[in-house]
């Protein structure tokens, strides 16, 4: 079985140095890997508790769908969409709110820095504190269950988060009996969890010290570079490297000889200027290939849209029969839905079937077939009216045992009076193939009898 793993980034700035290492490079290393389903997207409805500037949002969330583009994820094989592209996450967020003790959010280090602050400067604790901050954690819960998650990396000071995700996670799942959320386990990148930002607090929007990743080119990177904040030592006098913050970011871009050797050379009294320039090169090195990549994304923001529609209906496939089911679990279900037991998570029994899901992409409107676990069946071809392809699907799931199902070059077509309405993705061989005939008439059958 493949681990899911999900992360975000809020869109409220420019990607940094210590987002590419922190969060985006061992992201898009991950998504790489054949054991892994790998879910990014940009955190813009968490940009709106943050910043009121609209322009900056929508700039923010190009910038950062071209960084991750350009860094090497590769969206066919990893989903990578917008928060807010995806209705069922606000539904979510007010179901998990629900079960959400308020005395968990009161604890949570982003509200209660404000507090503290508000406690010492005299004012009323909450001045200047919106629902939306208080909310973050929950918001943040429901972008990891609504696609199940199993494993989110995040910098250190998401761990919270996390926890309280998992606390909400199992309330839920205690209040309405069912294992309806996997519960997400947290990594982080032991080494360079968080990187050191120019005066050597972590790197930070929020301090101001942030060395930019691709914004600026090279020559902004470089200029950054060198005003990260040095001790006084001279030229020839023995540096040390544990305490700089220039020697904690080289190591992030490092391999061990190469951060061994600079070690030695600082120790050896290297002076700060040039130590900034090797970090320069090493850092340029790595990153100038992908800052190519960068620029041409920047330059045709249309191509990035159709990517991230497309990564949408992707994510959606998955939230839409998830949401769902919890619907049905809270008891806010169809009239159908509501009757008997809850609902429980898919591939489990309870009346579970075959159905449709529908969604637009840039060709037009259309449906998958998901089977009762919600796997995809099939997906069916573009239509410009949304009607015909709601009459279309819902003929599909009628047609039961009697479908017409012919064998293509790889795939499988479905057909309603001789016209292809939807195809299934390719299969292995022969035999792969006549197995996912067999399971199509048997969903389809079983949605028939259900419907
Ligand atoms: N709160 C995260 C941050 O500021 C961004 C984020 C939002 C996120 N939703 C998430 C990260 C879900 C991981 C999973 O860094």
């Amino acid at each position: 079985m493949s681990t899911r793993v999900l992360t975000g980034i809020t869109t409220t700035g420019t990607p940094h140095l210590g987002n590419y290492v922190g969060a985006i490079r061992p992201a898009v290393a991950a998504s790489r890997r054949d054991d892994v389903d790998a879910f990014f997207f940009m955190a813009d409805y968490h940009a709106l508790i943050k910043c009121d500037d609209p322009a900056r949002v929508n700039r923010s969330r190009l910038e950062i769908a071209a960084t991750w583009l350009a860094c090497g994820l590769d969206p066919e094989r990893a989903t990578l969409y917008r928060q807010s592209d995806i209705p069922e996450i606000p539904q979510l967020t007010w179901l998990l709110t629900c079960v959400t003790a308020k005395g968990l959010l009161n604890r949570a280090h982003a509200y209660k820095a404000a507090v503290d602050k508000n406690q010492a400067a005299g004012e009323d604790v909450d001045a200047g504190v919106t629902a939306g901050l208080y909310m973050y954690p929950v918001l943040m819960a429901a972008d990891i269950l609504a696609f199940n998650a199993h494993t989110v990396p995040v910098g250190r000071d998401q761990v919270q988060h996390l926890e309280m995700t998992r606390d909400i996670a199992q309330r839920f799942n205690h209040i309405y009996g069912g294992d309806y959320f996997v519960l997400p386990d947290v990594s982080i990148e032991e080494q360079v969890a968080t990187l050191p930002g120019l005066d050597g607090r972590k790197m930070s929007k929020s301090y101001d010290n942030t060395i930019p990743l691709f914004e600026g080119g090279p020559k902004r990177q470089r200029a950054a570079i060198m005003r990260i904040v040095t001790d006084s030592r001279e030229p020839g006098e023995p540096k040390d490297p544990d305490g700089a913050s220039l020697f904690a970011i080289y190591r992030a871009f490092a391999d061990a000889d190469e951060a061994r050797v600079f070690r030695e050379q600082l120790e050896q009294g290297m002076a700060w200027g040039e130590a900034k320039q090797v970090l320069y090169q090493r850092v340029d090195d790595e990153l100038a290939p992908m800052r190519e990549r960068y620029d041409a994304l920047m330059a045709h923001p249309d191509d990035v849209e159709d990517i991230l529609r497309a990564g949408a209906a992707k994510a959606r496939a998955i939230a839409t029969p998830l949401l769902e089911t919890l619907v049905a679990a809270v008891g806010l279900g169809t009239a159908a839905a509501g009757r008997g037991k809850p609902a429980r998570r898919s591939g489990k029994k309870g009346g579970k079937h075959a159905r449709v899901v529908s969604f637009r992409d840039a060709d037009g409107f259309r449906f998958r077939l998901l089977a009762a676990n919600g796997e995809e069946l099939a997906l069916s071809r573009a239509y410009a009216d949304p009607k015909a392809a709601g009459l279309d699907s819902r003929r599909l799931l009628a047609a039961g045992a009697d479908l017409d199902v012919q064998p293509t070059d790889e795939a499988l077509a479905l057909r309603l009076e001789g016209d292809t309405i939807a195809e299934t993705g390719a299969f292995a061989d022969a035999s792969a193939r006549e197995a996912a005939v067999a399971r199509l008439r048997e969903e389809l059958a079983a949605a028939a009898r259900e419907a």
